[in-house]
């Protein structure tokens, strides 16, 4: 079927294609009752903007789209490396977008993809995205969930089972035998987050001498971990004897504010700490972090390989691929 023009949106409501181009660039200029009908029209037609003419000629473009939470997080730079790689071997690149956590930039980015008319779009939501990502495949571009399993079954997706990541976490540490145990992670509308303590409260509930508070964090960043170690530092009893942090950057904060200076705190002697993602920063720390491994580069590669079997096949089963994560020990947790 032809891509709308925007000349099919001018005929049906009734204005020139110039009009349509002041409603898409300089609403201001058009009669409000005017703006209402052309946006009627575009809804109706499915129009959407394309800023590369050439791509219309020949379809998709030779470009995957890929939304990630925290750009900054080394976990998603290796799912990106991965699924670039796989991306690569297609003879497709990849864009990466970065939700930074906000619904707001995570629509930007995928109206961006679809005015681009990528090939396929890769997201590791932040929102509940499941209305948005039958637009996007009604306009004819697929999307592959990572790092989330889809409420929507009809999407396929690529994550780890975090709810066993975080059991796994808390059952270490009580072998280890700590039993004040501190969940630090936040924010809980990441459902990463949120799976990790339903694991982590799984371990405990099977081991009634153990205790499980939760420090909630605004962010899954360093500075919101050392925040939440030196919050733990000030309190002189009942400190944890155990930390499991949602992810290795939180780990890393809250093993800076522990090592500071004079808090007379050791690892793991006093308190044991483990993170989540296994980065390679973590294996670098100071007290070598204990953490959970997630495949991450895998995934981005796995998530662009069903990717591009369902953009060249749209009738292909949607898969809901879920890898198991894996405990790693280093001097954090260990003795
Ligand atoms: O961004 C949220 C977290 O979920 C990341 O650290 C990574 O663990 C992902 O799975």
């Amino acid at each position: 079927m032809a891509a709308v023009s925007v000349r099919d949106v001018a005929r049906r409501a009734g204005v020139s294609v110039g009009t349509v181009s002041n409603v898409m660039n300089h609403p201001g200029k058009v009669a409000p009752p005017t703006v209402e009908r052309v946006q009627a029209a575009i809804v109706e037609l499915g129009f959407i903007r394309n800023d590369a003419a050439r791509q219309l000629r020949v379809g998709r473009s030779k470009t995957i789209g890929l939304v990630v939470l925290d750009v900054r997080n080394p976990f998603f730079t290796d799912v990106a490396r991965g699924a670039e790689d796989e991306a690569a071997r297609a003879g497709l690149t990849v864009t990466l977008g970065n939700s930074d956590e906000s619904t707001d930039r995570e629509a930007t980015y995928l109206d961006l993809f679809e005015q681009q008319r990528v090939h396929g779009v890769l997201i590791s939501p932040y929102s509940d995205i499941t209305e948005r990502l039958r637009r996007l495949r009604d306009h004819g571009i697929r999307a592959v969930l990572v790092d989330r399993t889809s409420s929507d079954l009809s999407f396929s997706s690529v994550s780890v089972d975090d709810i066993a990541g975080g059991r796994l976490a808390v059952e270490h540490l009580i072998a280890q035998g700590r039993r004040r145990i501190a969940f630090v992670g936040g924010p809980m509308a990441i459902r990463q987050v949120s799976d990790r303590l339903e694991g982590a409260r799984q371990a405990v509930a099977t081991n009634p001498d153990v205790s499980l508070e939760v420090i909630e964090i605004d962010a899954l960043s360093v500075i919101a971990g050392r925040a939440a170690g030196m919050q733990l530092l000030a309190r002189s009893d009942a400190r944890p004897d155990g930390i499991f942090a949602a992810n290795d950057l939180v780990a890393m904060g809250v093993l800076q504010a522990l090592m500071m200076q004079g808090a007379g705190v050791s690892v793991p002697g006093e308190i044991a700490l483990i993170g989540y993602d296994d980065i390679d920063f973590a294996s670098a720390a100071v007290v070598p972090l204990s953490s959970i491994r997630q495949p991450s580069s895998l995934m981005g590669r796995t998530a662009v390989t069903i990717l591009l079997a369902e953009a060249d096949d749209p009738d292909i089963e949607a898969r809901q691929v879920v890898f198991q994560p894996e405990l790693v020990v280093r001097a954090s947790t260990r003795g």
